[in-house]
């Protein structure tokens, strides 16, 4: 589904350039569930924007689903994004005076998605992650985990290939942190493509493959991994 190939990142600093990502090969099967460790500043959101059409790398081969993406830009970017990946970032990124059922329609704004089909897939979403009683309550009545429901709601509502989360459970409670975990597994199984950016070797052992990202390169995956892999 995804390749990356050779791809690195520099940023420009006060002593010049900053090498955020240096060279990062990665492929990405259909339906796995990829957890992204590493500790802070080593890369691992870069590279999830980067893999989310977010951000561009500064040189390396991006092929999704065939697409060599880094050749599109302005409106197909956008348009390609917004159909195949879903995103969920630690601090939820909702706007809050709108309901629940306002916030998961936004990226339907979109798409040619008629009133019907609108309605259809927000249901649905909203069932997946258990807040269809919530529909019409504005999103700043809720606690942290129903927000962080609401933001997967919505990273599904394009029904994209792709997942993208970091840290999802960054802010939440242990049980809210629980049932973002469970809801995520669930996606997974129904054939959702996972990759999740986190700190938390808890929370990264729900992915089938772990890698673990050191001053923008990959590194030997630590002894509490499920699965040896470098990258
Ligand atoms: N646009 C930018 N301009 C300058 N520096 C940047 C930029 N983007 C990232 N960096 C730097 O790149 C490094 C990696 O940042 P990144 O946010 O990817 O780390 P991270 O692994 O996600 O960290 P955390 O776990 O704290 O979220 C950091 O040193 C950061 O300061
Ligand atoms: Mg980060």
């Amino acid at each position: 589904m995804i390749q990356l190939q050779n791809i690195t990142k520099q940023v420009p600093d006060s002593n010049g350039n900053l090498d955020v990502l240096k060279s990062i090969d990665l492929s990405i099967s259909s339906g796995e569930f990829l957890s992204i460790m590493g500790p802070s500043g080593s890369g691992k959101s870069t590279l999830l924007n980067i893999l989310g059409l977010l951000d561009e790398p500064t040189s390396g081969q991006y092929l999704f689903e065939g697409t060599d993406v880094r050749k599109l830009s302005g409106r197909s970017l956008a348009q390609f994004r917004n159909s195949k990946i879903g995103f969920v970032f630690q601090s939820f990124m909702l706007i809050p005076r709108l309901s629940v059922r306002e916030n998961i329609e936004v990226p339907m704004l979109y798409t040619r998605c008629g009133l019907k089909e609108r309605k259809r897939r927000a249901e649905k979403a909203l069932e997946q992650v258990g807040l269809i009683h919530k529909a019409k309550e504005p999103v700043i009545n809720l606690s942290g985990g129903q927000k962080q429901k609401v933001a997967i709601a919505r990273s599904i509502i394009n029904e994209p290939d792709l997942l993208l989360a970091d840290e999802p459970s960054g802010n939440l409670d242990a049980a809210s942190k629980e049932d973002i975990l469970r809801i995520f597994e669930s996606l997974n199984q129904m054939g959702k493509t996972i990759v999740m950016v986190t700190h938390d070797p808890e929370v990264a052992q729900i992915g089938k493959r772990i890698l673990t990202l050191k001053n923008g390169e990959w590194s030997a995956t630590p002894a509490f991994a499920k699965t040896e892999v470098t990258g």
